[in-house]
């Protein structure tokens, strides 16, 4: 069989790059669903047959390799039962945790934080795989290209996009240092051509544009620019309270304050995946038995397992609403995946807000824009309030996050 009815065209050029350049790190990079891992994992089998002769020759009985991935989920999930599916090879781990295959011994390594490399401290690795590279605390990153000190070692690397002054970006990937060898393939979404070509058009129509956009289609290394919710439509978006439909799942989203504005906001999905904010109790300056009392009646007018997603950032308060039997639990804050599905809520025009309750939101929607240091939100001060948008966003993302709503998570 040709090969191209195998990997894409973008994958037998990385394959061809792999047998006849000479490099020391293989990066791939860019849009998410690419065809990225695949050719990855392909390469990964590649590498242990190339390290078990290897170390045939150098009369080492027992070669190791390193196998490393945000968490030991990510690394099942994206590289081992990938490989069983794709190859048919089964992978089982033996006492120590570690994976053999082709007389290779694979030490896996968990990059999400520091403790997760015990495993390779101190170990001679005849090379690498670190799948979802971006994600790696720099620390990590350079622990495990130390252990590949045998002379040939080798590191190859998958990545989504991540801010331009990532160090994954300005030391690998845009270093052209022949002498550092460093291949890099940057890939975008319509690289995949093994993809329904339906399925990429209701991604690209889904996600939200600017940043989202920018890296998980286009694979661009970029921050975000300007306002963040750039798809919000005021104008289709706030609409009259009396076209707010009766009988929703109603649920709060709270963002805790004093000095600061203090919102309850109360939200409503209907079973299309419409979302509605249905009303705002921001105040400032109020202290807690005023938030009991309004919590409290909300749940006579909504049902008693109203669940309010509290800021977890104020423990005694969320006490304080459990005390007085309310169904409070801390929200899910992450920040860029929950901003992200709110933006591909009104992406997709699924999200609005009933004029009585639009005002602060409206102030606040417009001048929430993004810190291109850091490619977050730019942060509170004394002109610029978040806190509505805070308790929008850890209300619809922690109600709605097991549902697997974002397509590619
Ligand atoms: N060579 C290929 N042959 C068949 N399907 C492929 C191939 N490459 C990619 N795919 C399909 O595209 C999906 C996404 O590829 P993947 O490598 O996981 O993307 P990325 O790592 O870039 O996010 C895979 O789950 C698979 O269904
Ligand atoms: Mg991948």
């Amino acid at each position: 069989m040709a090969l191209i009815n195998l990997l894409t065209k973008k994958q037998i050029e990385v394959l061809q790059s792999y047998l006849n350049d000479d490099w020391k790190y293989l990066i791939l990079n860019g849009a998410v669903r690419a065809g990225k891992t695949v050719i990855d994992n392909y390469l990964f089998l590649l590498e242990l047959k190339r390290i078990k002769q290897l170390a045939e020759r150098e009369k080492e009985p027992h070669p190791q390799y390193i196998l490393a991935g945000y968490s030991s989920n990510s690394i099942y999930t994206n590289v081992i039962s990938s490989i069983e599916n794709q190859f048919g090879i089964v992978m089982n781990t033996d006492r120590h945790g570690h994976y053999h295959l082709f007389g290779v011994d694979i030490v896996p390594a968990y990059t999400g934080s520091v403790r997760g490399i015990g495993a390779i401290r101190g170990m001679t690795s005849y090379g690498a795989y670190i799948n979802e590279a971006s994600l790696a605390t720099h620390e990590v990153f350079q622990e495990i290209v130390q252990r590949c000190s045998v002379g040939s070692a080798r590191i190859i690397c998958d990545t989504n996009p991540d801010i331009p002054t990532h160090w994954l970006k300005t030391d690998y990937i845009d270093n052209h240092d022949p002498k550092a060898r460093i291949k890099s393939f940057s890939f975008t979404i319509d690289d995949n051509t093994f993809l329904a070509k339906d399925y990429v058009d209701a991604l690209k129509a889904a996600t939200p544009r600017g940043m989202f956009y920018d890296r998980s289609i286009l694979g661009q290394w970029v921050t975000g620019e300007g306002i963040v919710y750039q798809d919000f439509n005021a104008n289709t978006m706030v609409i009259d309270d009396k076209n707010i439909p009766d009988g929703l799942s109603y649920y709060c989203g709270v963002d805790w304050g004093f000095e600061h504005p203090n919102p309850i906001l109360l939200l409503g999905d209907d079973n299309q995946g419409n979302t509605y904010v249905v009303k705002d109790f921001t105040k400032r300056h109020k202290f807690i038995s005023y938030w009991v009392d309004i919590a409290k009646r909300l749940q006579t007018e909504y049902g008693r397992n109203l669940i309010f997603y509290v800021d977890s950032a104020r423990p005694d308060n969320l006490n304080e609403f459990q005390a007085n039997g309310i169904n409070a639990i801390n929200a899910n804050k992450n920040i860029l995946p929950g901003i992200e599905y709110v933006a591909q809520k009104m992406r997709q025009g699924k999200f609005f807000i009933a004029k009585s309750a639009s005002k602060g939101l409206l102030e606040e929607l417009y001048q929430y824009a993004w810190d291109e240091k850091t490619g977050e939100p730019l942060k509170e001060n004394d002109v610029r309030h978040n806190d509505r948008l805070d308790a929008l966003r850890y209300a619809i993302y922690s109600k709605n996050k097991k549902g697997g709503f974002i397509p590619w998570n």
